[in-house]
């Protein structure tokens, strides 16, 4: 049985329960995270398109204004909460290891000031995708989809793609924002620098082009973090075509 968590919102919103952001007044967020790990436990440091895809939220509050938003990899949560000011509900899902869940769990606690939504902290693993029914059902709920740097690994690739396949088959329209960062390699083999991950993947999601709608996000659009935004860094966005 999986509970919601909820916290009451002091984040300022309008008369129509919008956020009302004040970009003059600096907030901070309190995230519990790591600065280095081992490969297996990267997502207790935060990435840079974790704070992408929360500046692309911040950017576009109606997007995800009372949405049940579904996270991905979500590493230490800091996306999932940026998308909990605005949502209705919020599953925030990563594999359960090192204590990464209990981590978000305390990250959410800890900035439950800004909290607006529902949220609900579990585990979903690529790898894995018998999913009980009950959670089956909960995750088809969710209509706003989204993943930061989870590209950077052939099999966690290959299973992020394969979750994305089940979640899009769904009769209900959604729509997933993926960040990432392409990282550039010189191979001996192409005697050239090339980002494999990345061309690995879209050639994964390019067999999908007939059911899926997949376009590139200028990521242009404000920065509320302090991060490097660097010109290697991407946003898309992947809809399946009930959404047309
Ligand atoms: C580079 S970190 C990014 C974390 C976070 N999204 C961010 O941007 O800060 C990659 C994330 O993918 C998660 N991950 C690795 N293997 C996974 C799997 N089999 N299923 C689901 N998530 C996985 C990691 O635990 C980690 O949180």
């Amino acid at each position: 049985m999986i509970k919601p968590n909820c916290a009451n919102s002091i984040l300022p919103h309008d008369s129509d329960d919008d956020l009302d952001i004040d970009r003059q007044k600096e907030e901070k967020l309190i995230i519990e995270h790591r600065t280095t790990t081992k490969l297996q436990h990267v997502g207790l440091q935060v990435w840079r398109g974790a704070l992408l895809l929360a500046d692309y939220i911040l950017s576009n509050p109606d997007l995800f204004k009372d949405k049940t938003v579904l996270e991905l990899g979500a590493g230490v949560g800091l996306t999932s909460i940026v998308a909990s000011f605005l949502a209705k509900e919020v599953i925030c899902t990563d594999i359960d290891v090192e204590g990464i869940l209990k981590l978000i769990r305390r990250n959410f606690l800890r900035n439950s000031a800004y909290v607006k939504s529902k949220f609900y902290v579990n585990e979903l693993d690529f790898l894995n995708s018998t999913w009980p029914t009950f959670y089956k059902e909960r995750l088809n709920e969710a209509t706003i989809i989204l993943a930061a740097d989870v590209i950077y690994d052939e099999s966690i690739t290959e299973g992020f793609v394969r979750t994305l396949k089940t979640l899009l088959s769904s009769e209900i329209p959604k729509t997933i924002y993926i960040a990432l960062e392409k990282r550039y390699v010189f191979t001996a083999a192409n005697m050239d620098t090339t980002a494999p991950m990345y061309e690995e993947f879209l050639k994964h999601i390019e067999t999908e082009e007939q059911n899926w709608r997949i376009e590139y996000i200028k990521i242009d659009f404000p920065k509320y973090f302090k991060y490097d935004r660097l010109k290697q860094m991407i946003l898309m966005k992947i809809q399946n075509k009930l959404n047309e």
